[in-house]
């Protein structure tokens, strides 16, 4: 009997189709949901998502604007004095050089990381880090050396070893988005001025949350030093508006204007959205009340749990997670937390390594007191593994 040859497309459909089923049967499957009540899920760490000063801004910003589409990439049609005067107020929120705006934080990381490194660079990358850091670098076929999440042992012995003739640079996070840990830039600074070796850090957590105006975790040692190259913010979280920036030096500016694919390649968005970023920056600058609130509210979190003996890891900033040791318990939970009235995700590998799936909590400076301790009542009630 002669078997009748499959389609390319049937083929490709069954490759698929199997995909999805192992997913489900490892309990990894991931469905797009609208979040009733995202209080403990959402990046909205200022509580800016809302705000209907916000709003006004981006309204006003589209009526005034000549234009509500780019037309083109920056390097063509799609630059606009917005662009020029927002990049200017990013670096001088930031205390930078430079600041140069991207369409997401995604394509600021694979921007940066992708033209910066060489193949004959080596990278040293936390184990943790964002995929989008994660992308960039492989992007860069630079040599990589990934250190066991912030074993700064480790990374200092990896130093150690010569790495040739290319440059060297440490690529972490300030505070790891699926940890809530922070990097301790005091020591990272140590070690890259000791073994010459470039930073990079990703602020993506911690820009509008810490430090003076929001401005991230980057200390002023750190800005006016050698070892920093480039720093990347997102506006997504905290900043409660869409982009990215990559600051730095002018040169680092100019270098990524020209090099970064993600920039060179991409249409700009509109320019009425540099003023939504912008106001969304002064209300960051100018929320001290509401950074006081948002860490108040993860203190009160965090030690809840803790002194319920529940697994937080190394938590110490808004992002709480509650560890599990397995997809199946991770969902589990995640769905007894939903009908308890709590809507939360499970997060599992690959966004997280094997074995360390988990609940992402999260708190705003809106998160009200009162839902935090039935959060931590319902977590403390349900089987913990
Ligand atoms: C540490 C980190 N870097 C970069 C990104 C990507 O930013 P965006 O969502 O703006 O693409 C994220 C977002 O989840 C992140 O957590």
């Amino acid at each position: 009997m002669r078997l009748e040859p499959r389609s390319p497309a049937g083929q490709t459909g069954d490759r698929l189709g199997e995909t999805l089923d192992r997913l489900r049967a490892e309990g990894r499957y991931r469905e797009l949901s609208v979040l009733e009540t995202p209080e403990f899920s959402s990046n909205d760490y200022l509580g800016l998502a809302r705000s209907p000063e916000l709003a006004e801004a981006v309204v006003r910003a589209v009526r005034t604007s000549d234009r509500v589409a780019s037309t083109g990439p920056r390097l063509l049609s799609g630059n606009a004095p917005e662009w020029e005067a927002l990049e200017a107020e990013f670096a001088e929120f930031a205390g930078m050089e430079a600041a140069l705006y991207f369409g997401s934080g995604y394509a600021a990381n694979v921007g940066l990381l992708g033209a910066l490194l060489r193949p004959e660079d080596t990278v040293y990358s936390d184990a943790l880090n964002h995929a989008s850091l994660i992308d960039g670098i492989r992007l860069s076929r630079a040599n990589t050396v990934v250190f066991p999440h912030l074993d700064f042992d480790f990374l200092e012995d990896a130093l150690t070893v010569d790495a040739g003739t290319g440059e060297r640079f440490i690529v972490v996070e300030s505070v790891f988005s699926m940890d809530g840990d922070r990097s301790p830039m005091d020591d990272l600074i140590v070690l890259a001025e000791r073994f010459g070796a470039g930073l990079i850090i990703d602020e993506a957590h911690a820009v509008g949350v810490f430090g003076r105006r929001g401005q991230g975790l980057i200390p002023d040692a750190l800005r006016s030093s050698e070892p920093l190259v480039a720093a990347v913010y997102t506006c997504g979280k905290a900043l409660a508006s869409p982009g990215a920036f990559v600051a730095g030096s002018g040169r680092l500016k100019r270098f990524l204007v020209n090099k970064a694919r993600t920039f060179v390649y991409s249409t700009a968005l509109p320019p009425y959205v540099a003023s939504h970023v912008s106001a969304a920056l002064r209300f960051s600058a100018n929320a001290d009340g509401a950074r006081l609130r948002l860490h108040e509210r993860a203190r009160r979190l965090r030690s809840g749990l803790s002194n319920r003996n529940v697994d937080i890891g190394r938590s110490d900033t808004q992002i709480v997670p509650l560890m599990f040791g397995s997809s199946q318990r991770a969902v589990a939970a995640a769905e007894s937390l939903t009908a308890a009235g709590f809507t939360v995700r499970p997060i599992r590998p690959p966004t997280v390594p094997e074995g360390t799936d988990r609940i992402r909590l999260t708190v705003t400076a809106d998160t009200r007191p009162a839902a935090i301790d039935g959060l931590i009542r319902a977590v403390a009630g349900a089987e913990r593994p």
